[in-house]
């Protein structure tokens, strides 16, 4: 169970994220819905440890408090980020980008057995192992990142924007993976645009606008509302 309390984020005099609170249970999905500049990356990379938070906030996973740590250390305790645009080595192959995930000791000496649930959830990466990455189309090289991600061997896995320049034939291709991640425990959290695809596959969802979390709900109620049906589904 992740539990995030109170995080706020200053950029200079700009808030852009305001006492953001919210849960993931262990095994759960859930996306949080916003719109460009509402502080989706902002919230993941305060999670990650990337930003700095403003005093009060905490970031706790399966009762380890995150908030304190550098960002390798919120790695090692089982907390993986794909950052928006993928961040990839372009110029290495797919096999080695893998591996790289495998960067920890406590995952270095499981590569092999990592590498094999990648193929599971994402069976066209075994193909595509001495391809070079920065070759793979947009929904290849977002599996890539993911699963150089899952190489780390989190329990808890943050995705940010992964539909973002992807056609929707690629980014349902794409959700429906995520599902099988999420069976063997690992639980995920998505920042989105793309309410429709992401909806369907979460299990609960928030709403973000202008650096504060508006609202919440299952992924059923989220569809469902007004509210949602204005904002993201253009109805
Ligand atoms: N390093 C920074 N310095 C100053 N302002 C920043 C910085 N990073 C983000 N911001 C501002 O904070 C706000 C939230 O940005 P953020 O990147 O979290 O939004 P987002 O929801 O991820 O948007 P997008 O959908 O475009 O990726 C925006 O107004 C942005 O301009
Ligand atoms: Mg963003």
């Amino acid at each position: 169970m992740l539990e995030v309390s109170n995080v706020s984020v200053r950029y200079g005099h700009h808030l852009a994220l305001e006492n953001a609170s919210l849960s993931v249970s262990k095994g759960e999905i859930v996306v949080v819905l916003g719109s460009n500049g509402a502080g989706k990356s902002t919230l993941i990379k305060a999670m990650a440890g990337l930003v700095r938070t403003e005093p009060g906030a905490s970031v706790v996973l399966d009762g380890q408090p995150l908030h304190k740590l550098p960002a390798h250390r919120i790695v090692d305790a089982g907390l993986a980020l794909v950052p928006e645009g993928r961040h990839l080595f372009s110029t290495l192959t797919v096999h080695e980008n893998l591996l790289l995930g495998a960067f920890l000791p406590r995952t270095r000496d499981r590569a092999e057995e990592s590498m094999e649930r990648v193929f599971e959830v994402f069976p066209k990466l075994k193909q595509r192992l001495a391809q070079i990455a920065g070759t793979m189309s947009g929904g290849e090289q977002q599996m890539v990142a993911i699963g150089r991600a899952m190489m780390t061997c989190p329990r808890f896995l943050l995705l940010d924007e992964p539909s973002l320049g992807l056609a929707p034939l690629l980014t349902s291709e794409l959700f429906k993976a995520l599902p099988s991640i999420a069976t063997t425990g690992t639980s995920v959290l998505l920042v989105e645009q793309n309410s429709h695809q992401s909806l369907s596959i979460a299990d609960r969802g928030y709403l973000i606008e202008k650096g504060v979390i508006t609202g919440q709900g299952t992924a059923k109620e989220l569809l469902e509302s007004e509210e949602v049906q204005k904002a993201y589904l253009g109805g």
